[in-house]
Parts: C-alpha cells; sequence; structure tokens
C-alpha cells in the first residue's frame, strides 16, 4: 500500500478572468518511510503541491489516494478527521496559537488524537526534551523569536509521530 499516490493532479487558481496553472497532471507515489525532497524555482507549485497532499486545499482535477483512501471523495470533515490522525505539518509562517504557551502548543493535536492525559503528558515532555526547550514551555509564541517559534511548530508536528511528516 503506497502512502500516497496522486494521479494527475491539476491545480488551477481563477484570478480575475485569468487562469493560473499550478499543476499540471502531476502524478507520483510515496511509501511509507520514503524521505521525498521537492524542489523548484519560485511560483513552480511546491506549495499547491504541498497544501493539496497536506490536505489543507483541494485539487482542481486528479485523484489522491492516502493510504488507499480516495481522498477527492472525501468530505471536509472526513479529511479534517484524515488529517488530524496521519498528518504533521510545519507551516513555513509557523501558525503558532498565540493564546497557548508552548507547551499547549504542541500538546493539542494529541488531544484532537485522543490521546489520554497521562500518555500526552509524557509525549509533551518528550519532545521539549528533544528539543531542548523545556525551559520555553511556559511562553507564549510572543515571547519568542521567529526561529523558537519555528522550532516549536516543528516540536508540534513531531509530536503527533504521523506517518506524515511535512
Ligand atoms: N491563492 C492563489 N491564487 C492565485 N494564484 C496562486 C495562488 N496560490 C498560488 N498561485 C500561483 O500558482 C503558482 C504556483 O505557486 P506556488 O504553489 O505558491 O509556488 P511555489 O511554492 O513553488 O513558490 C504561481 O504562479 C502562483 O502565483
Ligand atoms: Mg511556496
Amino acid at each position: 500500500m503506497n502512502l500516497i499516490h496522486l494521479q494527475q493532479i491539476s491545480r488551477r487558481y481563477q484570478m480575475g478572468g485569468e487562469t493560473v496553472h499550478a499543476l499540471r497532471e502531476v502524478s507520483l507515489e510515496i511509501q511509507r518511510g520514503e524521505y521525498v525532497a521537492i524542489m523548484g524555482p519560485s511560483g513552480s507549485g511546491k506549495s499547491s503541491l504541498l497544501n493539496i497532499i497536506g490536505m489543507l486545499d483541494d485539487a482542481s482535477e486528479g485523484e489522491y489516494y492516502f493510504l488507499d483512501k480516495g481522498v477527492h471523495t472525501l468530505k471536509e470533515k472526513q479529511r479534517s478527521q484524515l488529517y488530524k490522525q496521519y498528518i504533521g505539518f510545519v507551516f513555513q509562517a509557523y501558525h503558532l496559537i498565540d493564546e497557548l504557551t508552548v507547551y499547549e502548543n504542541i500538546e493539542t493535536p494529541l488531544i484532537y488524537q485522543n490521546v489520554k492525559s497521562s500518555e500526552r503528558q509524557a509525549m509533551v515532555a518528550d519532545i521539549l526534551d528533544r528539543f531542548q526547550i523545556v525551559g520555553k514551555k511556559g511562553l507564549f509564541p510572543t515571547q519568542l523569536s521567529g526561529g523558537q517559534q519555528q522550532l516549536v511548530g516543528i516540536a508540534r508536528a513531531t509530536a503527533k509521530r504521523a506517518p506524515l511528516m511535512m
């Protein structure tokens, strides 16, 4: 079973009267345990592709299978269930929750995954330790540097131990 299988995925954006073709019939397969780098010049469609694979956006055309489930056939709610369960996404612009501490930001996805409280505590403690940010756990995102916020974003995505980290 492939982790990811894209079949002829296209993504078009409407800009006023113009149509921008960000992706044209992209097909690819990624197995569990594989490391994949997507490279290309600015504007070549990398973010468009990552947003579709990460289930943050829909393709205009084509089929997307995640662990053999047809993501293109799912409703919003089912798709967000899959996202919560299986995907750790590191956002370029961090997207930490400003009202939550570092600790709580890392813990939040685990709550959505229905991880038990005691297990959650152990997982967050482990991640704080591995990322060497134990001393920052009570701080809010605005009290951190950009680099530290990025680190917390990566820690949050990692804590989920998701089969797809991106
Ligand atoms: N929301 C959007 N609306 C209109 N055009 C977009 C949008 N997002 C991306 N594009 C266009 O799609 C193309 C690919 O963009 P993008 O996927 O962000 O590329 P990359 O991440 O490789 O720099 C670009 O021409 C960009 O202008
Ligand atoms: Mg980009």
